[in-house]
């Protein structure tokens, strides 16, 4: 079978490796990803670098590759309707269209549906269109003492939400900062802050049948301890459990019964859903509370999940393109995934940097490597950084999450060299330890 994934990201290279496992897999990339060259490569296929939003330079790749099935997973492509010109032109593909991404694409829409179906797991939010609405929404929620977090409307890869009390230190400057946002954009959205802790269910689905893995929790912060601004993700973990270290089975369930209805109404409403509904939510002392839609992998929860996938994951698409998705296995590991990053990542724009690292050597640790932002070099072992975003991922398995975090800090600090920096907190047993406490203490 040949296969077909786009973009350049950690995530694509570890979607290149897992579907290289079973099949000929061809790439769009946004750049000359070294992993997903090398899996590409590997598996007999090929690949081009070129706009990933182009659907139609994508099907047309397509067809003259003879692809089999394809899957779009990157938020952007999926707003430009990838999906829909690889389905117009016959190509099976594995993706929401354009209207079942909207889920993630217009978050007014996901919080009207989610408040219309399922209100008790909704917090309270107001869509402000005009500065008169806003004006409406800020009178109404100061009269309540409301702490709200202010989010566009549309997709920010991560950054551009604003929380009071973390970034927004009083109702003034949430304001200015919510008017700004609505000067760029047709919508701005106040939401009531949630207290609790974030986590995001990456639930397979053919549209109809779900299936669900280990839930996944993330570091979106740059620095240790929660420190700096928010990224597109430094890290995360799996337990070997379904639900995380923190949760109930109870709570889980409760998530899987949100999911499960999103997807009934999503194609009630004839929105045409299927691969991957990425749902976001709190952990609260009164239950479980929803927080937002992805409509695609993680990056990079979506490499835990994957890593930890014990099924084909070429006969997991084509379960899905046929609409007839049935039980997964996952191995019975836990998992991390840390993320190398530049010391201006998501503080400012730098100069590349160039960096070694011995791929071979942390491979014989037992630690996979996924490029992301970054290209070879003519000398072995040496790359060099492209654009703003994550530069590579490491990730391991073992029995427990600290030992999987603690197997990439060791391999980390022997095979890599050079300005790359990364958190040092993530799945270690004290920060597992403090979120445990947190629960305990409700
Ligand atoms: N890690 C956040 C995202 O993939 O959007």
């Amino acid at each position: 079978m040949k296969t077909l994934l786009i973009g350049g990201g950690g995530r694509e290279s570890n979607i290149a490796w897992r579907l290289s496992q079973d099949s000929t897999v061809y790439a769009v990339m946004s750049h000359e990803n070294p992993s997903i060259m090398h899996y590409v490569n590997r598996s007999g296929g090929s690949c081009i670098t070129g706009n990933i939003n182009d659907g139609k330079l994508i099907a047309s790749y397509c067809l003259e590759n003879k692809i089999d099935l394809a899957f779009i997973n990157s938020d952007n492509p999926l707003e430009a309707g990838v999906v829909d010109e690889l389905l117009s032109c016959g190509i099976p593909t594995v993706g929401p269209t354009r209207s079942g991404a909207e889920i993630e694409w217009n978050k007014s829409f996901a919080l009207e549906l989610m408040r219309e179906i399922l209100p008790e797991y909704t917090p309270r939010f107001w869509i402000a269109k005009d500065s008169e609405s806003l004006k409406y929404a800020f009178d109404e929620i100061i009269s309540m003492n409301m702490v709200i977090v202010v989010k566009p409307k549309g997709l920010t890869g991560g950054k551009g939400v604003k929380v009071m009390g973390k970034h927004l230190m009083n109702y003034d400057e949430t304001k200015q900062y919510a008017a700004e946002l609505l000067e760029k954009s047709a919508e701005v959205i106040l939401v009531e802050k949630i207290e609790g802790i974030e986590f995001t269910i990456m639930a397979l689905t053919d549209g109809k049948n779900v299936v669900y893995p280990p839930a996944t929790y993330d570091y979106p912060y740059r620095f240790d301890n929660d420190k700096g601004p928010g990224t597109g993700g430094m890290g995360t973990f799996t337990d070997k459990t379904l639900p995380l270290p923190f949760m109930t089975d109870k709570d889980y369930e409760q998530c899987m019964y949100v999911i499960e209805r999103v997807v009934y109404e999503l194609n009630r409403i004839g929105r045409h859903f299927n691969g991957v509904l990425n749902a976001g939510f709190f952990l609260t002392r009164d239950g479980i509370k929803f927080m937002e839609f992805n409509s695609r992998l993680g990056d990079p929860e979506g490499i835990n999940v994957l890593s930890v996938l014990d099924t084909s994951f070429v006969e997991t698409l084509d379960m899905i393109r046929r609409n007839d998705l049935k039980q997964l296995k996952f191995k019975d590991q836990a998992s991390v995934v840390k993320y190398l990053v530049t010391p201006e990542y998501a503080i400012k724009s730098g100069d590349p940097y160039t960096f070694e690292m011995d791929v071979s050597a942390i491979k014989s640790d037992g630690i996979h490597v996924f490029f992301a932002s970054a290209v070879g070099t003519e000398n072995e072992n040496v790359y060099k950084t492209v654009g703003t975003s994550r530069v590579v991922a490491l990730t391991a398995l073992a029995d427990t999450v600290p030992e999987a975090a603690s197997q990439i800090d060791v391999s980390l600090k022997r095979n890599v060299s050079g300005p790359l920096q990364y958190r040092t907190d993530i799945g270690t047993y004290d920060n597992i330890e403090m979120l445990k406490r947190v629960v305990a203490d409700w």
